[in-house]
């Protein structure tokens, strides 16, 4: 365990899979305390016992990012049990696709709530808490550096078929980012958002293909995945000439965690291994 986030307080919505889960595990590596969220009680139960077993600390709040209470539980989760609040990482969320003619009302509403409204809710919730750690620090003549993260997708930046609803709320993210680094910077807080190009998770590991892989969010049973030719289109059309692992993809997000990005705010970095042949 190594101790630059030593007692640091992250907290990390979707961490029960995925990008999200790699990055519960590094930053806990790093001596932070973890909040683990997750749709699913069981991968984030599994994300907080895998951090346990290594010696460091995090806790569980389960349940939908949407829901109305969710914020408010979310901050007090990180406050109760560990008594800060140093890292947000907005990072839950699925696809669920189709072209605009074909897209329903709840299927554009859906998307929004969970990748837009509710990074939203979670940092007008910490809004409070972070300017009054902000006032205690200094009192104390402590200078101390927040950090802030929202998932973005080169859906946001560059637009994508067939993905109106995730493309609009991936964008959203974005100015979300840069709006907050502004009325934050007083605060010391750095708010920069990461964007994916094709990382092999759950959301595009499987074959789109094949009827069975759909994944069941909130009782909306949701294809996921990414056809093989995209996967095979990869090694030419990427320069780095393959899709990104979940470990690297939390890499990018990590740089925007630790002290080092202390000058770095509201910032997009692409983590697409140089692009999708955009
Ligand atoms: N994988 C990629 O290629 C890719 C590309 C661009 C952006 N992203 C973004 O990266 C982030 C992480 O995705 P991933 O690839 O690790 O996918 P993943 O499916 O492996 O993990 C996402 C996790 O978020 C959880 N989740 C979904 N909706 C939720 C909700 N309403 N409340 C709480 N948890 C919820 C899921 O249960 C899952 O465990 C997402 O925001 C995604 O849009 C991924």
């Amino acid at each position: 365990m190594g101790n630059k986030l030593q007692g640091k307080v992250a907290l990390i919505t979707g961490s029960g899979r995925g990008i999200g889960r790699e990055l519960a595990l590094m930053l806990a590596k790093d001596g932070a305390h973890i909040v683990v969220n997750d749709l699913d009680v069981a991968p984030a139960n599994q994300t907080v016992a895998d951090i346990i077993g290594m010696g460091g600390k995090a806790v569980a709040c389960t349940g939908s990012v949407t829901d109305d209470d969710f914020a408010d539980r979310f901050i007090n989760t990180a406050l109760d049990t560990f008594g800060g609040l140093d890292i947000i990482v907005n990072n839950a969320g699925y696809t669920w696709d189709n072209v605009i003619q074909k897209m329903g009302d709840d299927q554009w509403q859906a998307i929004l709530d969970c990748h837009l409204t509710a990074p939203f809710r979670i940092l007008r919730a910490a809004q409070p808490h972070i300017k009054r750690l902000f006032l205690e620090d200094k009192e104390k003549g402590i200078t101390n550096f927040r950090k802030v993260v929202n998932i973005s997708s080169t859906s946001g930046m560059n637009g994508n078929a067939g993905q109106i609803n995730y493309a609009t709320a991936k964008a959203g993210v974005v100015g979300m980012a840069k709006t907050m680094a502004k009325e934050w910077g007083r605060y010391n807080v750095n708010v920069n958002a990461v964007g994916f190009g094709l990382i092999k998770t759950r959301l595009t590991d499987a074959d789109a293909e094949k009827a069975e892989s759909t994944i069941d969010i909130q009782g909306n049973t949701i294809k996921v995945g990414v056809n093989s030719a995209v996967f095979e289109s990869a090694k030419t059309m990427i320069p780095l000439g393959r899709p990104g692992t979940p470990e690297e993809a939390a890499g990018a997000i990590y740089m925007f965690c630790i002290p080092e990005s202390n000058y770095v705010t509201g910032q997009i970095l692409m983590c697409h291994g140089g692009g999708f042949g955009l």
